[in-house]
């Protein structure tokens, strides 16, 4: 098969589309799904540096999710089916024809939703709904603030939170992503290069979960911008990972962090990757089926040309995700 190999850790330039040995079968409880489309995130482009190394046991492949056609079904796997059209959370190996992945990670493609979109969903859908849901417990009248709204995470969080009743501010870097915000449901937008979202948040009584890409940049200013009894649940560090922590102002408040990564989770078991899929089958996915939760997709881009991918993400100018098209290479 063919895959995006990487020449190196670098720049986009060492991404090469090149032939890699053919994947095993499935075993027990996989299937091996040929793909239509993968994801772009920006853990992808920290790996292609060496900065993310894939977990013990996943592919050295970029790639952390995928959509496409189930082409074989292990032992023991009686959905999805061969021929099925699914999407996938991955550990990696998602750039290429192939992957053979955990039967408990494939959630079918929503109703009517196009195979390339639906590579846009399970890294975003599996991320947002495990922090803001399973672990914050979002709920209808809670202040959301989404650090980064005009993000894949960010497009997928807005439109979650207010269907599940609650109000959400967002942090942009222009007007036009805060404008695409809005439309997706934001009722308070903050340019974060004008505005201090400390001061913001103030004046509405603090945010009583904020969804946090930056890291230690942030993390002095969210626990100020924090509601009584809020929780911050940290997902990035785009903003450096050793940061200052007043102890006194979070316990005045009862404050909550949580920290969680979605690719180091075990595939099966307690806070698992099949636990989290479980979740959003059942809840989220009749939301996107109905059209309330939709795939924001900024590009589609074949995947010969990843590195043009890559550095479209690095621009800071994409709204919502970038899809790699592997059937058009
Ligand atoms: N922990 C997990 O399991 C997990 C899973 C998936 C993703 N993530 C993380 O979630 C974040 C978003 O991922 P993504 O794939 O959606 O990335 P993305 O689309 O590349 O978005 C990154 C965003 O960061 C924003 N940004 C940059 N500087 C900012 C600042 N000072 N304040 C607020 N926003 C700022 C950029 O928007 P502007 O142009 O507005 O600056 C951009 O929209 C990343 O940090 C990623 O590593 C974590």
């Amino acid at each position: 098969m063919y895959a995006a190999t990487l020449d190196g850790f670098g720049g986009p330039e060492v991404i090469r589309w090149a032939e890699v040995p053919d994947l095993p079968p499935p075993g027990p409880g996989e299937v091996a799904i040929d793909v239509v489309a993968a994801g772009v995130n920006r853990a992808d482009l920290l790996q292609r540096q060496g900065f993310y190394p894939p977990p013990p046991g996943a592919s050295d492949i970029l790639g952390l999710e995928v959509s496409g056609v189930v082409a074989e079904a292990g032992a023991g796997v009686r959905d999805p089916r061969p021929g099925d059209r699914v999407c996938a959370l991955l550990s990696g190996g998602g750039y290429a024809q192939r992957v053979v992945v955990a039967a408990s990670q494939v959630l079918p493609v929503p109703e009517g939703l196009d195979l390339a979109a639906a590579a846009a969903l399970p890294e975003v859908a599996a991320t947002v709904w495990s922090n803001l849901v399973m672990r914050a417990g979002l709920h209808a009248g809670q202040l959301l603030l989404v650090h980064g709204g005009g993000s894949g995470i960010g497009t997928h969080a807005i439109q979650v939170a207010v269907n599940r009743g609650a109000r959400v501010a967002v942090t942009a870097g222009s007007q036009y992503k805060l404008d695409r915000c809005a439309e997706l449901g934001a009722s308070i937008g903050i340019n974060y290069r004008e505005q201090d979202f400390v001061e913001v948040l103030g004046e509405s009584g603090g945010a009583d979960i904020i969804l946090d890409n930056m890291g230690a940049k942030y993390l002095p200013r969210n626990v100020s911008a924090l509601a009584e009894d809020g929780q911050l649940c940290v997902i990035g560090m785009q903003g450096g990972v050793t940061g200052e922590l007043n102890l006194a102002e979070l316990l005045g408040k009862r404050g909550t962090i949580h920290a969680t990564n979605l690719r180091k989770r075990p595939a099966t078991g307690k806070s698992s990757k099949a636990e989290i899929i479980a979740e959003l089958r059942r809840h989220l996915w009749p939301l996107i089926a109905e059209g309330a939760v939709v795939p924001v997709v900024h590009a589609e881009v074949p995947v010969t040309e990843a590195a043009h991918a890559h550095e479209l993400l690095d621009s800071a100018e994409t709204v919502g995700k970038v899809v790699l098209r592997i059937d058009e290479a």
